[in-house]
């Protein structure tokens, strides 16, 4: 491969980096210059294994063909089109496919630019709907403890992660938090849905006694909690709260901005479940990474309830300068392309027993206190150093790196959610890769 490889710049102070240790990075710098398959490049021209799919995005793997050309294509034919008032065929044929891919009642998309504005987007649309109903004094949100649906105020404020929230005031009222599931010890190193935690839905029950369902308007949770460090949802749980939410006339929203797209083994993990929760949240893999791109997917009763008043007033007025950009929704048309003809929707229920095991084998290892995996995602908790919590973790992302291997760390929890191209052959380097790893850190 003929790769022109930039020179390094001299100066990395004026980028401020994400959810990265500016300093640390700045000074030992990682720096990939391309990526194809299931590979980067780094910038010295060394292969890195592609080991969580982007940032769990690039589901269909680097530089596909289509996506590449699609995106070229629309870029000379209509490079950006209005998003309020004029529209373009490319954005109807799009919502029109993405909510084939859903249970029956999810029917319309609103598209935004990236998970946080997914969840900002159903967070609104939820206090709104009830407004429209009549039932405006429904506005109370509920999130859930370790919850993680992006950094803008209403997702932080729903989310549960402290980290995130603890720098940024009083975030959004009227916002509670379910307790979360995680480190139920009967369910250490469960294979798929652990046995143990159907009751920590109930919790519901105990918000609606104390807040009065009447004020509340939407439950959001992750039915696979990915950023917090992989919590599987027990078994039941998930059908509990499905149960309580209609009930109490309150919307349920799953966030499936990691779940969407063949994450589970099934297009998404609303169908894995067989639970349909009435507002659905995607992004990340919806167009590969190519290109920014999201949409949150709402239910017949719930977009019928805009669509009332006069025909020529606006009835939802949010929405965003590039809401099915031309570009991004010709990189989502190739990505679903690529996704039908690839058999990739389905590919990690056919991996699922041979990357359970690999995930699996892990166990035993120096550190290592838990295991978890569903579809084709994989986690490995590691014991904490007493005061000095995410320093194994660290180490091992650092090393997995140096050995040619891309992983991704939270706490001291390890997540694998490589791209759904993914081969056998690669599931073993995965796991010996990190075998070696995991023997060698302190
Ligand atoms: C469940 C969930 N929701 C929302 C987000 C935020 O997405 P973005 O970083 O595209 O804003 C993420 C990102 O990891 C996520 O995992």
């Amino acid at each position: 491969m003929n790769i022109h490889t930039p020179p390094m710049p001299n100066d990395l102070e004026a980028y401020w980096m994400p959810f990265t240790p500016n300093r640390a990075f700045k000074k030992n710098p990682r720096m990939f210059v391309a990526a194809e398959g299931m590979y980067y490049t780094t910038d010295n021209g060394s292969k890195v294994m592609d080991g969580i799919a982007g940032l769990w995005c690039c589901n269909a793997g680097h530089k596909r063909p289509r996506i590449v050309k699609a995106v070229q294509q629309q870029v000379e034919q209509m490079d950006y089109c209005p998003a309020f008032q004029i529209g373009h065929s490319k954005a109807f044929e799009l919502a029109n496919r993405l909510t084939g891919l859903l249970p029956d009642n999810l029917n319309h998309a609103f598209f935004v630019n990236s998970g946080s504005e997914s969840a900002e987007t159903a967070l609104k649309i939820a206090i709104a709907y009830h407004r429209c109903r009549g039932e405006g004094h429904r506005t109370r949100l509920i999130g859930r403890e370790k919850g993680y649906h992006g950094v803008n105020f209403g997702g932080m404020a729903v989310g549960g992660m402290t980290a995130n929230r603890k720098m940024f005031g009083s975030l959004v009222s009227g916002v509670d938090h379910l307790r979360h599931t995680h480190g139920i010890e009967a369910n250490r190193f469960s294979k798929g849905q652990p046995e143990h935690g159907v009751e920590f839905a109930d919790d519901l029950e105990r918000l609606c006694e104390l807040h009065d369902p009447s004020t509340i308007a939407a439950v959001i949770v992750e039915p696979v909690a990915a950023s917090a460090g992989v919590i599987m949802p027990p078994k039941g749980y998930l059908e509990r709260l499905r149960e309580i939410t209609k009930k109490h006339g309150i919307l349920l929203i799953w966030d499936e901005v990691v779940t969407g797209f063949g994450r589970m083994g099934k297009p998404f993990a609303t169908e894995y479940f067989g639970i349909e929760p009435d507002i659905l949240c995607s992004a990340k893999a919806i167009a590969n990474g190519v290109i920014p791109m999201g949409a949150t997917f709402v239910q017949d009763h719930v977009y019928d309830a805009f669509m009332q008043g006069p025909e020529g007033a606006i009835e939802l007025f949010h929405g965003y300068t590039y809401s099915a950009n031309p570009m991004a929704c010709a990189a989502a048309l190739a990505t679903l392309d690529t996704h039908e003809e690839e058999g990739l929707f389905t590919r990690g229920t056919e991996l699922w027993s041979y990357w359970e095991d690999a995930v699996h084998s892990l166990k035993g290892l120096p550190h290592v206190v838990d295991i978890r995996n569903m579809g084709l995602i994989g986690a490995v908790e590691l014991e904490s150093i007493p005061g000095a919590v995410t320093k194994r973790a660290t180490e091992a992302f650092l090393k997995a790196y140096e050995k040619g291997l891309l992983i991704r760390t939270t706490g001291d929890i390890i997540a694998f959610s490589p791209p759904l191209i993914i081969e056998k052959s690669h599931i073993d380097f995965m796991f010996e890769t990190m075998r070696d790893v995991l023997k060698t850190i302190d």
